[in-house]
């Protein structure tokens, strides 16, 4: 595996790759990497001969009371897992060749970026969509790769490319992966190393009774109620705060007061132990 810490070097890298064996996939990750990750890549390489990773913490779509500075930073690591799983080249940029000095510009995706998470993390999404545009032209793959644990991410990641005629990649070839869960349900989550030993085992509600709730509502359980019933369970076990449950269309992300034949979808975030956790779950009526 190659490493590329400086644009000029990336841009060497992909276009020797790329005129050696065709198309390229990227997966943009923070680092931390998980199985969660791993399927991505696993996806990359099933979709493109060449398969990009890029490693890159954000600052721009952390609060300023999030936790930047904490954030785990396993470099190393994380380089050893991408080698095993043959991926060509690794794009880990400093903050520096991201953001030079005299950076201006922000790509901002409204409507969707405003709700859900948007609305508890103000910024959180224009961060999201900057530093996604920039990798995508820095990269120029044909595939990009994303979980649908971020499903919100996702969804403003795609009418971004689509508002912006982005052709590499277009909006088409934005893939989704689905959730990849510990044995007891829990989304895999960079952040789920937080948790206290206590807290990791009452993450568990979360799953277990986002997946009653969306069971409950796919066979004509009211939304409303049952959503409610929901947040008061996850806080009768040990969650500090929800930040949101709510159902949603999943693709405008609009929120349903009952579910009909669009496909929608469960969106919780709800903070343990000082831990944000968020997760989804599909509306499996029919
Ligand atoms: O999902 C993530 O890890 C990040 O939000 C992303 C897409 C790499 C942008 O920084």
């Amino acid at each position: 595996m190659q490493t590329a810490n400086r644009l000029p070097e990336l841009r060497a890298a992909v276009d020797s790759l790329r005129g050696a064996r065709g198309e390229v996939a990227l997966v943009p990750t923070m680092g931390a990497l998980h199985e969660g990750h791993l399927s991505l890549v696993r996806e990359a390489r099933r979709r493109a001969p060449v398969v990009v990773v890029s490693i890159f913490v954000n600052p721009t779509q952390f609060g300023p009371n999030e936790d930047l500075a904490a954030y785990p930073r396993q470099i190393e690591e994380d380089a050893r897992l991408l080698r095993a799983e043959g991926v060509d080249l690794l794009w880990a940029p400093p903050t520096d060749e991201v953001y030079p000095e005299g950076f201006a510009t922000k790509v901002s995706v409204g409507g969707l970026s405003e709700r859900l998470c948007g609305a508890s993390r103000p910024g959180h999404f224009d961060g999201v969509a900057t530093v996604v545009a920039k990798l995508f032209n820095q990269v120029r793959p044909d595939w990009a790769v994303f979980g649908e644990k971020d499903w919100q991410q996702l969804a403003v990641i795609r009418r971004m490319a689509r508002d912006l005629d982005l052709s590499q990649p277009s909006a088409e070839r934005i893939l989704g992966v689905p959730i990849v869960r510990e044995a007891d349900g829990l989304a895999m989550s960079s952040r789920n190393r937080y948790l206290s030993t206590d807290d990791r085992q009452r993450a568990a509600a979360l799953p277990r009774l986002m997946r009653d709730a969306a069971a409950a509502i796919a066979q004509g359980a009211p939304v409303t109620e049952t959503v409610d019933r929901l947040s008061q369970g996850l806080l009768g076990e040990g969650f500090a705060r929800v930040d949101y449950a709510e159902i949603a269309d999943a693709t405008t992300l609009q929120p349903l007061g009952a579910v009909g034949s669009a496909p929608a979808r469960l969106f919780v975030a709800a903070r343990i132990g000082g831990t944000r956790l968020i997760d989804n779950v599909a509306i499996e009526n029919g």
